[in-house]
């Protein structure tokens, strides 16, 4: 897939001197849904403004399909939608002429069915008529998700949409986001729920004090997530591990006291019982067995941290 967004070496330093983006790198490809992932203060909404041109970066490039966000505004921003992290509606205005107006905004020709079709997409073609001030709060984030996509965008913002509402409406926010994939959408979604980067990402990238630490494929960190580790501790202490048992899943705990294997708990075989019986026939006496699993929020916590000592 081609890469829709490129974003190369931002760097946002706020008025009081806060350096809010630290050289930031992301390429996002085009039909993929990334997942950015960090907590509060990481940068992530002042990311999202600086490349939607709400701030002004202080240096870097960034591109939407081949158009220079500062140079090309108009042309690039066109084929952005965002959908902001605070609700900014007005309450007098009616759904669809809200809508409709957001499109007018890009200087497109009004579209009535176009706009039908989003509000229908989003359950609100029943409230079209209603005033914003009438609606819930989940009403109000999907009406911003309309605005978002009135203009036809091919890449999508949305700025921690389930912060704050209830589990029955993220579910619902994540079957949204998953049909507009399907419509071709590209979307880049931040968010601080590990599960919900989990559940709707191809990508996650973590950011954390103004610097993405890592971008991957879903797929591959929770496989690095799926491993666990299985503590086999010893009645006593050895120097190594005996010869018989050597294998790259296994090492030796630093006072020799047990010994630590690795194994995938996605795969047919752990090897675990394997292990045991080998254990046994080194001549070895277990005194306690232990597992631990390594999560995504591990990760996430051990990343987060190594940035904060940096
Ligand atoms: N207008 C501003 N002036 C100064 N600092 C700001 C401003 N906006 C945000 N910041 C700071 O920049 C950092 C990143 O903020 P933000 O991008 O909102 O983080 P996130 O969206 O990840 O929670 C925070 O430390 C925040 O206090
Ligand atoms: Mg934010």
């Amino acid at each position: 897939m081609p890469t829709i967004l490129d974003v190369q070496n931002l760097r946002k330093a706020y008025a009081d001197g806060f350096e809010a983006l630290k050289g930031v790198n992301l390429q996002i490809e085009e039909g993929e849904i990334l997942a950015l992932l960090g907590p509060n203060g990481a940068g992530k909404t002042t990311l999202i403004s600086t490349v939607c041109g709400i701030t002004t970066a202080t240096s870097g490039s960034v591109t939407v399909a081949g158009h220079d966000i500062f140079k090309d505004f108009r042309a690039a921003r066109t084929l952005i939608g965002l959908v902001p992290q605070e609700i900014n509606l007005e309450p007098f205005e009616r759904v669809r002429s809200t809508v409709k107006f957001s499109r007018g905004l890009f200087g497109k020709a009004a579209d009535p069915a176009l706009i039908e079709k989003i509000l229908r997409q989003l359950s609100l073609w029943d409230k079209r008529d209603n005033q914003i001030r009438e609606l819930s709060g989940g009403m109000k984030r999907r009406v911003l998700i309309a605005k978002a996509l009135a203009h036809e965008p091919r890449v999508l913002f949305l700025d921690e949409p389930t912060a704050g509402v209830d589990v029955e409406l993220r579910r619902d926010m994540w079957e949204i986001v998953a049909e507009l994939k399907r419509d071709g959408v590209t979307i880049i979604l931040t968010t601080h729920y590990i599960e919900e980067a989990e559940a709707i990402a191809d990508r996650i990238g973590i950011i954390a004090a103004g610097e993405i630490l890592l971008v991957e494929d879903k797929e591959k960190l929770m496989k690095r997530m799926g491993k666990k580790e299985l503590e086999v501790q010893l009645t006593t202490k050895i120097d190594e591990i005996p010869a018989s048992l050597k294998s790259d899943a296994l090492r030796l705990n630093h006072n020799g006291t047990a010994l630590i294997y690795t194994y995938d708990t996605r795969s047919e075989r752990t090897g675990i019982t394997k292990l045991l019986s080998e254990v046994a026939a080194a001549g070895l006496v277990l005194s306690d067995v232990v597992t631990r699993q390594s999560s995504l929020e591990d990760i996430f916590v051990d990343l987060v941290h190594e940035g904060d000592a940096a």
